[in-house]
């Protein structure tokens, strides 16, 4: 299976280096709207996991409402800015961790819910098999599982290094190794304008959510673990 994300360093992006001028496309300053309306519908339990979880705006707003959420992601520079958000909006139970969600340990049976926003096409092929099984090691039985993906074709073809897109098969395949899958559906991923570097091929035109950001192919997971 092609690897497509070539030589993106995660830390370089944040600190506004590397592949995209200015803020990468995904900080969208709060929650990706799917997700944020699972929360509006009562689907997340404490404590919950946000893996890969960037800037950690949907931590923030979890937070915000009383939740108690653990942040992991690999960029140092991510965690000190969900960190210091936390801070200064004087939020107490969100907390941040910079390490590997391919292979963390230390959190074994904890969470109730695990929030995957955008992070599993942004891992290597080869390392989804490891995430998937820490991410259900951390896990606490009847845990429920979501993931918001870009659908396979959600990018040109052409483009040489883009996320790691997925089929439905292939997500399915990939994650009911460990977990059990209760429903994959399509869905969107709302993004700032493309802005990357010298971009070799044009974006197709998408459409565009209620404030003019580009709403793009993906699909919710969702899933648990057995009680
Ligand atoms: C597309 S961004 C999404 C960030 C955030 N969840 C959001 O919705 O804004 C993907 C994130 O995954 C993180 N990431 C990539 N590989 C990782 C790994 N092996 N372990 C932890 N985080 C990783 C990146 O640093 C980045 O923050």
């Amino acid at each position: 299976m092609a690897d497509n994300l070539g030589d993106l360093d995660w830390d370089d992006a944040y600190r506004g280096e590397g592949a995209f001028e200015g803020p990468p496309p995904w900080n969208i300053g709060e929650p990706q709207p799917e997700l944020a309306a699972l929360i509006g519908a009562g689907r997340v339990r404490s404590d919950v996991l946000d893996a890969g979880c960037g800037h950690a705006e949907l931590s923030l707003a979890l937070a915000a409402d009383g939740y108690t959420v653990v942040g992991i992601d690999l960029s140092p520079t991510a965690i000190a800015a969900a960190t210091a958000a936390a801070r200064d909006r004087g939020l107490t139970t969100a907390t941040f961790v910079a390490d590997d969600i391919t292979t963390f340990t230390g959190y074994d049976g904890r969470f109730a819910t695990v929030l995957d926003s955008t992070l599993f096409h942004s891992l290597p092929v080869q390392g989804r098999d490891g995430y998937l099984r820490s991410v259900y090691r951390a896990a606490a039985p009847g845990a429920s599982y979501f993931v918001l993906v870009f659908a396979k074709g959600a990018f040109p073809a052409e483009l040489e290094q883009k996320p790691n897109e997925v089929t439905e098969d292939e997500l399915r395949d990939a994650v009911a190794r460990y977990w059990t899958i209760d429903d994959i559906r399509p869905a969107f991923i709302h993004t700032l304008p493309p802005n990357f570097v010298d971009a070799p091929v044009p974006m197709p035109a998408f459409d565009t959510d209620e404030k003019g950001r580009p709403k793009m192919p993906a699909y919710l997971l969702t899933a648990h673990k057995p009680a």
